[in-house]
């Protein structure tokens, strides 16, 4: 493996002291994921210090370890870099991997579709460049400085996914990043509860642009809620817009269970590919990504092209037959990574296109909704009768929606995922399309599961 950091940048960027040199074919912040010649930076968390794993660190092979202090039974000449604050440390790991980067820099924010456009733009970018991005979605203030930290040197472009839960946290991770081209793919209702109103999410979401280097350009949705308050900081910086209308336009979407043809102006340049994965909001983000790809100066058509090799990410609008206990098969739409209310009301209108004998929405809580909560979910009633033929639902917020849509449309309710999970499993019949979806922390992974055997 190629060295990426030398002792003299581990010092250089930290400012640091090295017992002894060493150097590191990468970083890594959890052991588990620690490749050998990695160098391991121990972290202070909320519940582990990485100062208790640094011995383990040696065992997986590490080269040597960012602390704040020597671990007892450590030899005052081992390979360590001694910082005072070891996430200080990173994030100075993460600007100097940022400085000294030749690579066009794209950062992507938004209330759903980051990772999903990240994954998009690294597709579509790598037949034409050499490309650096997270395997996940490395988006806060540990995964972006890490992701920058890991930014080879030979990259020509570069893929960085900025979240947020809380106001104030998208600024300084955009100044880290520095990016040629910022894409906002959507504003809507998520961690809500967090940040107030829907406005106070556009206001933060628009602070990605206060990173921007002077010459860089802004991507914006066309038709985001506070248009004028993503435009107000964007500032002088040039502005592309993705939709109905804008610097890269749709022209026609049509849409099957399987995925879409999309045709676009970007620009000057005409697309018209596949993308093999259903829905308006996953098109949205292939023009979004498009938009950033014309943004950055690459070629859009050859962008356009790769994109029909898109697979749908895990819990994120993949699907699959799955076998029945009964006998026969049923299509399952694995959305359960995550929720939010726009992303429910777009794997519903997935949901809509399947021609099943039903279609069995299973759902569980949306979180992070705060005071919002209650309507956001009863709120869903009319998208979920118009997707649905039967519902099952579970959790305290799901409550809400059960009893707001007609009698007619309910399976049954409980309380939790698990208890669920063989009710549903017991209720499909053959060549029912089955939709699952909740937020992470409602645990519909037991769903699945329940669900999960394949065909012969
Ligand atoms: N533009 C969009 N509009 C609505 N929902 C979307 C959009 N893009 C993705 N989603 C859905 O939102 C959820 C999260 O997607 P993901 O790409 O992981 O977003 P993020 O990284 O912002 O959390 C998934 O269910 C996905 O299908
Ligand atoms: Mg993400």
């Amino acid at each position: 493996m190629k060295v990426l950091w030398s002792a003299e940048d581990l010092v250089a960027a930290t400012g640091g002291r090295l017992l002894a040199p060493f150097e590191a074919t990468g970083v890594a912040i959890d052991t588990r994921k620690l490749a050998r010649g990695e160098m391991f930076v121990a972290l202070k968390g909320d519940r582990r210090d990485g100062h208790d794993f640094v011995a383990e660190a040696v065992r997986r092979g590490a080269s040597g370890m960012m602390v704040e202090r020597v671990p007892e039974n450590f030899p005052t000449d081992a390979p360590l870099l001694v910082v005072p604050d070891t996430l200080a440390g990173l994030t100075a790991l993460g600007a100097y991997g940022r400085a000294r980067s030749f690579a066009r820099i794209f950062a992507v924010t938004g209330s759903v579709g980051k990772t999903t456009t990240k994954e998009m733009l690294r597709l579509a970018l790598a037949g034409q460049a050499r490309v650096h991005a997270a395997e996940a979605s490395y988006n806060n203030h540990l995964g972006v400085p890490l992701t920058l930290a890991r930014l080879p040197g030979d990259a020509q472009a570069a893929v960085v996914e900025i979240g947020m839960n809380h106001p104030g946290e998208i600024a300084p991770l955009a100044r880290l990043v520095r990016p040629h081209v910022a894409i906002i793919t959507a504003i809507a209702p998520a961690h809500i509860g967090h940040m107030g109103s829907l406005e106070a999410i556009a206001e933060e979401k628009a602070t990605i642009f206060s990173g921007l280097l002077p010459d860089g350009v802004a991507v914006i949705p066309a038709d985001a809620p506070f248009l004028p308050v993503l435009l107000r900081h964007a500032g002088k910086a040039r502005v592309f817009r993705f939709g109905a209308t804008g610097e890269a336009r749709l022209l026609s979407l049509s849409e099957s269970p399987e995925g879409s043809v999309i045709a676009a102006e970007i620009g000057a340049v005409r697309v018209r590919f596949r993308l093999p994965a259903a829905g308006r909001h996953l098109a949205m983000n292939a023009l979004g990504a498009l938009a950033a790809v014309a943004a950055g100066g690459f070629d859009v058509k050859a962008a356009a092209e790769a994109l029909e090799q898109f697979q749908p990410l895990p819990g994120r609008g993949a699907r699959r037959w799955i076998a029945l206990p009964s006998g026969g098969k049923a299509l399952l739409l694995d959305e359960s990574y995550n929720a939010s209310p726009a992303s429910m009301r777009a794997a519903l209108a997935v949901l809509a296109l399947n021609p099943a004998r039903r279609r069995v929405a299973v759902l569980g809580d949306m979180l992070e909704l705060g005071a919002f909560g209650p309507a956001e979910h009863a709120g869903l009633a009319s998208a979920v009768e118009d997707a649905a033929d039967i519902v099952f639902a579970c959790g305290p917020l799901m409550r809400h929606l059960f009893e707001a849509i007609s009698p007619a449309l309910r399976g049954a309710y409980a309380p939790d995922a698990k208890t669920l999970a063989p009710i549903v499993a017991a209720a499909l019949l053959p060549e029912d399309a089955v939709l699952v979806k909740a937020s992470q922390g409602s645990a519909m992974h037991f769903v699945i599961a329940a669900l999960s055997k394949e065909p012969d």
